[in-house]
């Protein structure tokens, strides 16, 4: 493909991601800005899924600062951004951390993201269980985002790029399907935990 074009379906993947999260709260602006460098975004096999979603999460975590107090927007907002994290890092574990795991090479890359997956429910418990509209709840939530952020950067600059050398390119096509049924279901079933879990 000519680069050009490679750049074209790159920023059209990263569009559909951020309208995805838009259509929670269409009259926010989602600032996602400038994304670190991945090889992976609008690939047809599960990396590139895995970072639409990725952008999703961006612009959902870009939103919720816009908001103000305990509004309906920023309840609305950090509902849905729950239940995506939770669906997605279930998923993602499911189709690609659990066979990157066995694989002795890598399993290093699949143990540290999954320990990050829960340190990021135990904030979103604690989050879900403190008072939306008082000023600490903002900067709590600045402390997830910038968790999840590093998280996810590190998955698309690093994880990703050991686990691509050791699996097939079918394997990878395979776990693009399985991810996308996985998530649906874990989406449709994810319980809010609400939990004080870090201290003041
Ligand atoms: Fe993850
Ligand atoms: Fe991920």
């Amino acid at each position: 493909m000519p680069q050009s074009n490679a750049r074209g379906s790159e920023a059209q993947a990263k569009a559909a991601a951020i309208a995805k999260a838009k259509a929670i709260a269409p009259d926010l602006t989602a600032r996602i800005g400038s994304t670190p460098k991945t090889k992976f975004r609008g690939d047809p096999d599960v990396f590139g899924r895995l970072v639409e979603d990725h952008d999703r999460h961006r612009a959902l975590l870009a939103m919720i600062e816009e908001t103000q107090g305990a509004s309906a927007d920023r309840r609305k907002l950090f509902d849905e951004l729950v239940h995506e994290l939770k669906a997605h890092a279930a998923a993602e574990e499911q189709a690609l951390w659990s066979s990157v795991l066995r694989d002795p090479a890598t399993t290093d890359f699949a143990r540290h993201a999954i320990a990050e997956h829960k340190e990021i429910d135990d904030m979103l418990a604690d989050l879900a269980a403190r008072d939306m509209s008082s000023s600490g709840w903002l900067r709590r939530f600045a402390g997830l985002k910038e968790e999840y952020l590093h998280h996810i950067r590190e998955e698309e600059q690093e994880q990703f790029v050991a686990a691509e050398a050791r699996l097939s390119e079918r394997d990878l096509l395979h776990m693009r399907n399985v991810f996308e049924e996985r998530k649906k279901a874990e989406k449709a079933s994810v319980q809010i935990e609400r939990k004080i879990k870090l201290k003041a």
